[in-house]
């Protein structure tokens, strides 16, 4: 039997957006902007991204209280060349940036074939994947890059200076599924260690060095340590990449300088970069789309090694996951229920409720 703070309920997907976005107005955020946001929260929490979804909430409000994120800034759109634009977020949330500037993408992409968006003075936008299924929903192939706060060392390194920053890409098929991958360079992203804080676990030995650089299974010392990234030198360059693109180009906070999303000191100054690409520029969409579907077949189709039950798409295990949370709603522990529901006190809105 499972302490009553770590019971699991299941909430509904609309109920749960339309209470995060009842919070979101509460701290000042438009009606409209609280739409996307939540939104983009609850993708992640239908796609079992639950580090970055609505649990979210309590540290995001806490950069609005400490008035280091302005919930109610509007991000200002510049048109560089017919291809290329600029978004400033004006320190707005990070997915109301990032949204305007794929949606800006997508249309460059419809007018000319390929749409290239810079992002500066941005905040986190939470899991890439729903930028990839906006680009995906308009049909368009996309590259989703963003840097973040030092968390990962260069390799050879021993403190932290780059971001665990994903890299995300996708691209839309015929009748089998799209192809979406998102992600972070580490061994796993730094988000899954404040859950397993949250929760009360262990995390496995190779994720991060605590802060003497040493292995550790405990995610309160590894929060003082570091992450470590996938695949050694190659997982640090590709966090190196991230911020080339997104913190060096956009004229943002880059080399270790973005404010990590649970410090309230100061505004995060996060730069992201975004690519969408129409995807019949060189063959019919009819013929792109059937090469798409054929290498889903190949893929998950392929000789599978001992073991091995079933072998997945890139970004197919989350589209599952939602297909099932969607029925039967996403869970969420009691103690996680609560601290939402402490931000739901806070601006004296409905709070969300459990059987
Ligand atoms: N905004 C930020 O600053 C920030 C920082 C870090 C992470 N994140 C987000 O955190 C999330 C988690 O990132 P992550 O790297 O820990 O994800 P992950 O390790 O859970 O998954 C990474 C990718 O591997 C695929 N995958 C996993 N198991 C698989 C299997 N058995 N077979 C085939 N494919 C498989 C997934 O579909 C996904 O595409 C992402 O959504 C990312 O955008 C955001």
């Amino acid at each position: 039997m499972s302490e009553p703070s770590q019971q699991i309920h299941h909430i509904n997907p609309s109920d749960l957006e339309t209470f995060v976005h009842n919070i979101l107005v509460g701290n000042g955020v438009s009606k409209e902007h609280a739409t996307t946001i939540s939104n983009c929260l609850v993708q992640a929490d239908l796609r079992g991204v639950d580090t970055h979804g609505s649990n979210r909430i309590p540290s995001y409000m806490k950069r609005v209280r400490q008035k280091v994120l302005d919930p109610s800034a509007t991000p200002e759109l510049t048109q560089i060349t017919p291809v290329v634009a600029s978004v400033d977020g004006k320190n707005a949330f990070g997915f109301v940036s990032a949204h305007l500037g794929m949606e800006r993408a997508i249309g460059m992409a419809q007018d000319f074939g390929i749409g290239m968006v810079s992002i500066k003075h941005s905040n986190h936008f939470g899991m890439s994947a729903w930028l990839v299924q906006q680009a995906i929903d308009a049909g368009m192939m996309s590259l989703v890059f963003t840097n973040s706060s030092p968390a990962l060392p260069v390799w050879g390194g021993r403190s932290k200076l780059m971001g665990v920053s994903p890299i995300a890409c996708g691209a839309p098929a015929g009748t089998e599924r799209p192809f979406i991958l998102d992600m972070a360079p580490s061994i796993a992203a730094r988000g899954k260690i404040y859950k397993a804080l949250r929760r009360g676990e262990k995390i496995p030995t190779d994720w991060a060095l605590d802060g003497e650089g040493n292995l550790t299974d405990d995610p309160a010392r590894a929060l003082e340590g570091v992450m470590l990234p996938m695949g050694g030198p190659k997982g640090s360059a590709l966090s190196i990449m991230m911020d080339v693109f997104s913190g060096v180009l956009s004229g943002s906070a880059f080399a270790g300088h973005v404010t990590n999303p649970y410090d309230p000191s100061k505004p995060a100054d996060v730069g992201h970069f975004l690519i969408a690409i129409k995807p019949d520029l060189f063959m019919s969409l009819e013929d792109f789309k059937s090469r798409m579907d054929y290498l889903y077949q190949r893929v998950v189709g392929s000789e599978k090694m001992g073991g091995v039950e079933r072998i997945y798409y890139p970004g197919e295990i989350e589209q599952i996951t939602r297909d099932k949370r969607l029925v039967e709603g996403i869970p969420f522990t009691r103690a996680e229920i609560e601290a939402l529901n402490e931000e739901a006190e806070v601006v004296g809105v409905e709070r969300l409720r459990v059987e």
